[in-house]
């Protein structure tokens, strides 16, 4: 028998228009990978190779201009709420305290009041933010906040989560500390993880697997199997983690160079 993967990107290329010419402009050339149900897989590349396009696509937030996007065997085409993302800026509304702004999804399903409190209440502890329910977005951390929007993602109980460089914005420690949470939360929950950095360390450290672009447009240039014990106390100066960091860089050293060249390029014509 045959498994089904929970996602499935076939050949997808994703141009846009180049305004004010005939051009097209390849973000995201011929993209094929499967992610299995269950499975942590992370994207790495390097800025402005089409990770967030990518990760729209996957969102259904735009379609390809060729290829599909298979989930659960079906293809993808538009947003759903199978499909939780988290973006790097914390999109929290204001306006709502945190417990109210995980509420938000779940009145988009039409909850009963006293299910989205508790299921709001259940999140924020899975989240490790029991007691700061009441606050507002202003009254909470960047790592707060961005536990928040996680929260907020897995509390309509989507079936894969999409992050964007979700802790890009955070200092060293507290992104190390949510890369740790999160590899809980995804152990706790089982959920299908799609998450995109530019940083190799996060990418060793959170995925199973570690596909690594090229820069524009963004291809696979390989996929990595991560096998480190994630049980180690300081699994970063582990053997395996810095054999695969240097694995990683080397590939994606190459990548950073012609991005740079073509940035001149593009600079002065
Ligand atoms: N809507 C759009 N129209 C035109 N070009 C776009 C659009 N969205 C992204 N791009 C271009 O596609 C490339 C990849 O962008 P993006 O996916 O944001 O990269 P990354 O997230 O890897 O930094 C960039 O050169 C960007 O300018
Ligand atoms: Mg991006």
């Amino acid at each position: 028998m045959t498994t089904i993967p929970k996602l499935r990107l076939e050949h997808v290329t994703k141009g846009f228009d180049v305004r004010g010419s005939q051009d097209r402009f390849t973000a995201i050339d011929d993209v094929s990978i499967d992610v299995a149900e269950g499975e942590f897989l992370v994207l790495v590349g390097p800025s402005g190779c089409g990770k967030s396009t990518l990760l729209d696509l996957l969102g259904g937030l735009s379609i390809p201009t060729s290829g599909r996007i298979l989930l659960d065997g079906r293809p993808v085409t538009g947003p759903g709420l199978d499909r939780g993302i988290v973006f790097q800026q914390y999109a929290l509304l204001p306006w709502r305290t945190a417990r109210h702004n995980i509420e938000f999804g779940l009145e988009a399903k039409g909850l009963p009041r006293s299910e989205r409190r508790e299921r709001a209440d259940h999140y924020l502890e899975l989240v490790g933010l029991s007691g700061f329910g009441d606050r507002y977005p202003h009254e909470l951390s960047g790592g707060m906040k961005q536990r928040v929007a996680i929260a907020r993602s897995l509390a309509f109980d989507p079936e894969v989560l999409l992050m964007d460089e979700p802790f890009a914005a955070l200092d060293a420690q507290t992104r190390e500390s949510l890369q740790d949470e999160l590899l809980r939360i995804w152990k706790a929950t089982g959920k299908t993880i799609v998450f995109i950095t530019h940083g190799i360390d996060e990418a060793i450290h959170l995925g199973q697997r570690v596909a690594v672009l090229t820069s524009r447009p963004g291809r696979v240039k390989a996929v990595v199997d991560i096998d480190i014990d994630r049980t180690a106390a300081d699994v970063r100066s582990d053997e395996r983690f810095r054999h695969h960091r240097h694995h990683i860089w080397s590939l994606l050293h190459d990548e950073v160079q012609k991005a740079r060249t073509n940035e001149r390029e593009s600079v002065h014509v």
